[in-house]
């Protein structure tokens, strides 16, 4: 709303009931390292994402499927990567550019992430007691910042994501090229597995799940069993922020193992 609009010379830091404080911030610790690690870290993720998504190959080796392709569903996926048949076929670019948009969407409206890239991109604020340079300040009130307020529906999204990725964790036991049907196990099939499990922990230890389990509820004590979860999902969304880095590293290291996989580079070390 327009009250909260405020304007640097007259508000916010620079407010009447303000102490005046000429410096920009009074604090003497590393501050500005948590928003600098946070931009070149997600500078350097999109990049690689960008690029992957966008190669259209390599992303497919037997039994492994890399989670940015995951589910492949155009006439283009290589053969053996479509879980769910291939439904689309009037899209020529890459096939994950159809599904990468629900992840990205989830991410990209995440309470955490917001937080971590309005510091790291948009330095408002850089960080706690340092001012942000912005002039006005109008939140998340207005187009197209009020957005972020479909992450719940996101969430359901990303849900559908984790199950289809869990599918593919399982199908990660099957036989290489030239192995005999049955159950083998790689050393891609372990980093699919520690994958999904991060994308589980960062997914169930969502702030909307947090609301989805136990919001609007007058009385816990009349919702046991949602209060249990919310309890759960509570205890988990402490640590949603370490969630969220540890599962891009992950997604994005299955991803590149796949790809080295696929191009040669790297032999699946076989355990049985
Ligand atoms: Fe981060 Fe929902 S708040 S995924």
């Amino acid at each position: 709303t327009d009250a909260q609009e405020t304007t640097a010379g007259s508000a916010g830091v620079n407010g009447p009931t303000r102490a005046r404080i000429g410096a920009r911030t009074l604090r003497t610790d590393t501050w500005w390292l948590y928003p600098l690690a946070t931009f070149v870290v997600f500078s350097g993720f999109v990049v690689f994402a960008t690029y992957r998504a966008f190669d259209g190959d390599n992303y497919f080796v037997e039994p492994y499927l890399s989670p940015f392709y995951s589910p492949c569903l155009t006439d283009s996926c290589q053969a053996g990567s479509s879980d769910f048949g291939q439904p689309i076929s009037w899209w020529s670019l890459s096939p994950a550019l159809i599904i990468l948009i629900f992840p990205l969407g989830f991410r990209l409206t995440c309470y955490y992430y917001r937080k971590a890239y309005y510091r790291a991109f948009w330095l408002s604020p850089p960080a706690c007691a340092v001012a942000e340079p912005h002039a006005k300040y109008t939140g998340e009130t207005r187009f197209p910042l009020i957005l972020q307020n479909i992450h719940r529906w996101f969430w359901y999204a990303a849900v559908v994501v984790a199950l289809i990725l869990t599918y593919d964790a399982v199908l990660a036991f099957g036989p290489a090229e030239g192995e005999p049907d049955g159950i083998h196990m790689g050393l891609g099939t372990v980093l699919m597995w520690a994958n999904v499990v991060l994308i589980w922990l960062y997914t169930l230890s969502c702030h909307s799940c947090r609301h989805i389990t136990g919001g609007r509820l007058r009385h816990f004590s009349k919702h046991p069993v949602r209060y249990r979860m919310w309890t759960f999902v509570s205890k988990l969304n402490a640590r949603h922020g370490t969630y969220a880095w540890y599962s891009l590293f992950s997604v994005a290291i299955v991803d590149f193992y796949i790809y080295l996989l696929a191009t040669g580079a790297f032999d699946d070390p076989r355990f049985f």
